[in-house]
């Protein structure tokens, strides 16, 4: 059906049927030669939209009626489904969402990879799709989202502030969350406690135009152990009283906080990277049992999400690398050194190269944790590490790389190709670039099985480990 459009006016389309589910989920409509993807939409259903935003090949566009819902469609779990900018695949069943995401890594696969005969396995699903994360982290604001009934209600003395996270799409709007699914309690309860607690007292909360305000954001990690850190960020280090006592509540009210942090960032930027964590309460890390390894885990730490899901992950990993302890194993890209670690007491030794140094210090205090001593770790850029490795890195048979969303540099697989390494173990978050590096690998590498593993239920977001050996 042909667009309704007055000048200015925005575009729409009528009675349009979903036709696919691209693998950043959205829904695929085709009018009149155009590619839209609609937010919200899934295969066979007949909807009206309209477009919000242009692309060179593509628009984007979202629902404004369902004219026909697809059967599979369930709904939404979390009363903050829509405005909140996580868990959008909320309206599809689990077992639906794997079947989507083992599509997509296989399309992936064949269209940028070129592999027409990998064989794949079946998709490692999670056995809990909520509170699967271990860490969150809350924003503070003064002038959280409203909602329609408040705005019709009347603005005037409502509490403006709110803690939560970002509306979607949205930098500048942050969405009050009462109960959020993605983690287990008690990190719903301190944050409603710390918003009760500082909004009695008249705490500032950060807006983000004006880059006022005392309060920027809450982390609370939580442990498989049961233990919690929390981490506050502050605007500014003018009210030392007042982040005592702040402290002293979540101390007094939550025994299972073990660590209590802090980190002043007076820039407008929210990164926290360049700035430095105080060590306020209790200790400076949390331990993390990771199937026989335990890691120590401190503020600054990357340590995967879904801590469950890691344990399969690497299971999996060490499946596949099959070692007989004769093996010597480089892991490139190696974060905390957990798959290092975890490989170790079946390798010869392991050499695990990462680029942020304090990543690397946690390795090796972790190695020393488990009293596992065939591991070496260096901090640097794989590209450098790879032109270079030291002697002691010895003559590897395998290789495991677990690089971040850009894939690998064009100069690492370069180096590979070099090494000729019997064996990769090749763990993605992006099969995008995976399959990429698969094509750029393929002279030298056939990639022999893929096995997708969903490590963020209700996301569109999958890893993919895929096994290749030297022609
Ligand atoms: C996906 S994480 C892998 C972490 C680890 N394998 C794990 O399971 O916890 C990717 C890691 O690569 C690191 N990294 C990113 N670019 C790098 C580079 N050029 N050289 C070395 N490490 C890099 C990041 O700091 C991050 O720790």
């Amino acid at each position: 059906m042909s667009p309704r459009r007055k000048r200015n006016a925005p575009q729409t389309y009528q009675q349009q049927t979903i036709v696919d589910l691209e693998h950043q989920g959205h829904g695929v409509i085709k009018p009149e030669g155009e590619v839209l993807f609609v937010e919200d939409a899934l295969p066979a259903e007949v909807v009206d939209v309209q477009v919000i935003r242009r692309k060179r090949k593509h628009a984007y566009a979202v629902v404004t009626h369902y004219h026909q819902r697809a059967p599979e469609r369930v709904e939404p779990f979390c009363s903050h489904f829509g405005l909140c900018g996580g868990c959008r695949w909320q309206f599809l069943p689990y077992a639906q969402q794997l079947k989507h995401k083992e599509r997509f890594v296989a399309e992936i696969m064949r269209r940028i990879g070129g592999q027409r005969d990998l064989p794949f396995e079946p998709i490692l699903g999670c056995e809990d799709d909520r509170f699967y994360r271990n860490k969150l982290d809350y924003s503070f604001t003064d002038s959280r989202w409203l909602t329609r009934e408040e705005i019709e209600h009347g603005e005037e003395g409502i509490e403006r502030r709110g803690v939560g996270f970002h509306v979607r799409g949205r930098f500048d709007r942050v969405l009050d969350i009462d109960t959020c699914y993605l983690q287990p309690e008690p990190s719903n309860e301190i944050r409603r406690a710390v918003r009760d607690y500082t909004i009695e007292r008249g705490y500032s909360y950060y807006n983000p135009h004006s880059h006022e305000g005392w309060l920027r954001s809450l982390v609370v990690r939580t442990g498989t152990s049961g233990s919690v850190m929390v981490t506050v960020v502050f605007g500014n280090e003018d009210e030392p009283q007042q982040r005592e006592a702040l402290f002293d509540m979540i101390e007094s009210t939550f025994p299972s906080v073990v660590s209590i942090n802090y980190v002043i960032n007076s820039t407008v930027n929210d990164a926290l990277a360049p700035h430095q964590v105080h060590h306020a309460r209790g200790q400076d890390h949390i331990i993390e049992q990771c199937d026989h390894l335990q890691l120590r885990i401190h503020p600054r730490s990357f340590y995967q999400t879904n801590a469950r899901q890691a344990e399969r992950l690497y299971r999996l990993v060490a499946d596949w690398a099959d070692l007989d302890g004769s093996q010597v194993v480089w892991d490139l890209y190696c974060g905390i050194g957990s798959i290092a670690l975890y490989l170790a007491s079946r390798a010869r030794g392991v050499w695990g190269v990462e680029s942020v140094v304090e990543a690397i210090d946690n390795a090796v205090e972790n190695a020393k944790l488990n009293e596992i001593e065939n591991v070496l770790f260096s901090a640097g850029d794989v590209k450098d590490a790879l032109r270079n490795p030291p002697a002691e890195a010895g003559n590897p048979g395998l290789l495991v790389v677990d690089p971040p969303r850009a894939g690998l540099h064009p100069s690492v697989v370069q180096s590979i190709v070099n090494a000729s390494v019997p064996r990769i173990i090749y763990v993605s978050c992006n099969p995008a670039t995976q399959a990429r590096d698969l094509q750029l690998l393929s002279e030298r590498y056939q990639a022999l099985r893929c096995r997708p593993v969903d490590m963020f239920p209700h996301t569109h977001h999958i890893e993919s480990v895929v096994e290749l050996k030297l022609r």
